[in-house]
């Protein structure tokens, strides 16, 4: 070999270690969140208003009212339990508000039988302004897995120009090399398009701004439910076991919509395989809203081991049926009606996946009741802002 030729060997050696070294490294491959993630998380409600009382309330409410029969599980302090970080660099929990510390109250939802969730950034600081965990993700982690957190939120303020792609995969190897096995919950709000690339990188991605407590909220930068609603249409199919679009977290129970719009907004939520993350004061529920929350078989459609995220089959004039294939080969179906009266809405089998031809027989979801075997089609009547919701089993 030539001198030359050996410089280009050596040369292209060189490249390929750096190729190699700069590439995104491997898979999540955490084992966990095979279906949507369900829990409870104080930010909707509670804001920076958290303490160590408010959080074993929720642990020990979401046990007495049925929530985690129902299969919450994750019990998540979301932004402000942080306030500073110590000369080494550790985070500094809030010690009025957490006397205890966070290893002690891990262990008491531990100890419900739940899992433990937190809040970080990966900016300087976070939404509220507390330390965020640039610069300090390894250390955070082995902190966080240390208290025995299960679940961690990580938002994006005060990022500036970060690359989003990077920051969380940095926080995502951090999680992996603390050794315990940690949901990684990105709060990107959807600004980098995280569907198209962090299926390796998160268990859910947030794939808009805030939800607002509101059907269709007056002002321009509150994102009322409908408005969310209709920007997950067409992520369906980023969506799977151990990786979920995260539509945000349920305002199911906090007062600012109807029953029967809560009841909307909880059926759609389930259809889309969106991790079902409570955030309402769970010791203070009324029973329609515990009726909501609870409800098995329509849970039974977030939970399905498919992992499909339903679609819009159908949109005419604000009368609307969304689907989502089952592992047993049904289908759940929604109508949800946005007008100001009930209204007639009806599908055919072609239009949720099935042969004209086809009897199949249909349960109310939420009536708890079959209704009979039905050829080729459905109808039925909805009311105004609320939903009709229907397992279709040939
Ligand atoms: C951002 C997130 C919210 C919440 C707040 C906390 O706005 O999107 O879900 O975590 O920060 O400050």
């Amino acid at each position: 070999m030539g001198a030359f030729q050996k410089r280009l060997t050596l040369c292209c050696l060189v490249a390929c270690i750096a190729l190699l070294a700069s590439a995104p490294a491997k898979a999540l491959d955490n084992g966990l969140a095979l279906t949507p993630p369900m829990g409870w998380n104080s930010w909707n409600k509670f804001q920076c208003n958290v303490s160590e009382e408010l959080i074993k309330g929720a642990a020990d409410a979401m046990v007495s009212s049925g929530m985690k029969d129902a299969g919450y599980e994750y019990v998540v302090i979301d932004d402000c339990w942080q306030v500073d970080r110590d000369a080494a660099g550790n985070i500094v929990v809030d010690a009025q508000r957490f006397p205890s510390g966070m290893k002690a109250l891990g262990d008491y939802v531990h100890s419900k039988g739940l899992k433990f969730g937190i809040y970080s950034d990966a900016g300087l600081k976070t939404c509220a302004g507390r330390p965020g965990s640039a610069g300090h993700e390894y250390q955070d982690a082995i902190q966080y897995a240390s208290w025995g957190v299960d679940y961690l939120k990580y938002d994006w303020c005060h990022t500036g120009k970060a690359n989003a792609e990077w920051a969380y995969t940095t926080m995502r190897d951090a999680l992996k090399a603390s050794g315990r096995p940690i949901l990684f919950s990105m709060c990107e709000w959807g600004s980098a398009k995280p569907w198209l690339w962090a299926k390796d990188i998160g268990n859910m991605w947030r794939t808009t701004g805030d939800i607002s407590d509101c059907w269709d909220c007056p002002k321009k930068d509150q994102l009322g439910f409908v408005k969310i609603l209709d920007m997950q249409d067409g992520l369906e199919t980023y969506a799977g076991p151990g990786h979920w679009n995260d539509p945000d977290m349920l305002e199911v129970g906090n007062g600012g919509m109807t029953i029967t719009e809560y009841r909307a907004h909880f059926s759609l939520w389930c259809l889309l395989a969106a991790p079902l993350i409570s955030g309402n004061d769970l010791k203070n529920m009324t029973p329609d809203i515990k009726e909501i929350l609870t409800n098995k078989e329509v849970i039974a459609v977030n939970q399905d081991a498919l992992g499909m995220q339903g679609r819009r089959a159908k949109r005419d004039a604000d009368a609307e049926v969304w689907v989502k294939q089952l592992k047993d080969g049904g289908r759940a179906v929604i109508l949800f009606n946005r007008r100001a009266s009930e209204t007639s809405i009806s599908f055919t089998w072609e239009q949720i996946g099935y042969p004209a031809h086809l009897s199949a027989s249909v349960r109310d979801l939420w009536a708890k009741k079959d209704l009979g075997k039905f050829d080729g089609k459905w109808v039925a009547t909805v009311p105004s802002h609320g939903v009709v919701m229907i397992k279709v089993m040939p």
